[in-house]
């Protein structure tokens, strides 16, 4: 049986910003009007918000500012989206999340969303700041049937068809930072951990988990964070709508999946990340087996390796590991005559 609520949720979604009648929502759910108005009061009491007038219906005024499992089903509903979804208040970690789900027999793909993280992790042991004030932590669980070696490409591929979906849906410069970050300002908006269980050389499972800063106030962060990470919502006030975001980034997570498993995405790749990339021309530094490399980057190659150009103009190419913007000094020394 259908969820009343995702029911009544899609039909004022679509008409939006049109009424809804009573009378309409009452013959689709099979329960009186009466029935309907004591939804709405149910939802109320969630943070919706609805304008009722006499003999045009109901409209949507307000959405929660919290993550609302339903009303992400709702979303996904109206974007034809099959994927379902498991939204948590709180967690340790959505990634350890959906591990444990996996353990439990849950059947994939799998996504579990959460409101605050109480042990976020980030990549290489950091840990993920997770506040609960508006950002979405959101992890997906998939069983590729492919071996371990085909999924070199998997999160720079998901990572830029995230950012893709933050330009084109929401109009905001999100570019993609090799290997996983995304970068909205100069600053971080989005990170995200792939861990995959390998078997052999097969591919157990593989989570990928993403944590997106989107309404939070970056005023009221510690100082050193708000100095090289940023939310959607202090490039661009007014605050989005989290639960059609979460919805649109679910139906795009799922999408890209697919089209990595089952289609061919070589050039759409490299167009995309050619348009994207944040650090294209840019002079960064890494660390190889501890001694410190400098070049300029130069986008990445088929396999989603780092490009760099060294200062006699050899090229190498990174597989892993991080970048950072080089500073003035290794600048000058890497490329004389730019300042
Ligand atoms: C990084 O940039 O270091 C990666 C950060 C990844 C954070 C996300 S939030 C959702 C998921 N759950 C976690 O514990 N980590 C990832």
């Amino acid at each position: 049986m259908r969820n009343t609520d995702i029911v009544i949720l899609k039909a004022l979604l679509e008409s939006r910003p049109a009424f809804v009648s009573g009378n309409l929502l009452a013959t689709e759910l099979g329960i009186s009007r009466v029935g309907v108005w004591a939804r709405l009061e149910k939802l109320r009491e969630q943070d919706f918000s609805f304008e009722a007038v006499r003999h045009r219906g109901y409209r949507l005024v307000e959405e929660p500012e919290v993550l609302v499992e339903d009303l992400i089903r709702a979303y996904l509903e109206m974007y034809q989206s099959s994927l379902d979804v498991l939204v948590k208040p709180q967690v340790e970690s959505t990634n350890s999340e959906a591990e444990r789900l996996l353990a439990a027999g849950n059947s994939v793909p799998l996504v579990v969303l959460a409101g605050q993280q109480t042990a976020g992790r980030g990549r290489l042991g950091r840990v993920w700041h997770s506040p609960g004030d508006g950002n979405i932590y959101a992890s997906f669980a998939f069983r590729p049937k492919l071996p371990p070696a085909r999924l070199q490409r998997i999160t720079l591929w998901i990572g830029a068809k995230i950012a893709e979906l933050l330009n084109r849906e929401y109009h905001l410069p999100v570019r993609i930072k090799w290997p996983n970050d995304l970068i909205l300002d100069g600053k971080k908006v989005a990170g995200i951990l792939t861990e995959a269980r390998i078997d052999a050389d097969a591919t157990r499972d593989l989570i990928f988990g993403i944590g997106l800063n989107v309404n939070s106030k970056t005023k009221r962060w510690p100082k050193e964070l708000a100095a090289v990470a940023t939310s959607l919502c202090a490039h661009r006030a007014p605050s989005i709508s989290i639960n059609q975001l979460a919805a649109r980034l679910i139906q795009t997570v799922q999408s890209a999946y697919n089209c990595y498993l089952f289609g061919q995405i070589d050039d759409e790749f490299r167009v995309l990340w050619e348009n994207l990339d944040f650090l294209k021309g840019q002079t960064v530094s890494t660390t190889i087996s501890g001694q410190s490399v400098s070049g300029i980057a130069d986008g990445v190659d088929k396999d989603g390796c780092l490009r760099l150009i060294l200062p006699d103009k050899s090229i190498i190419t990174l597989n892993s590991g991080e970048v950072s913007l080089g500073t003035a000094a290794t600048l000058k020394a890497i490329t004389p005559g730019q300042s």
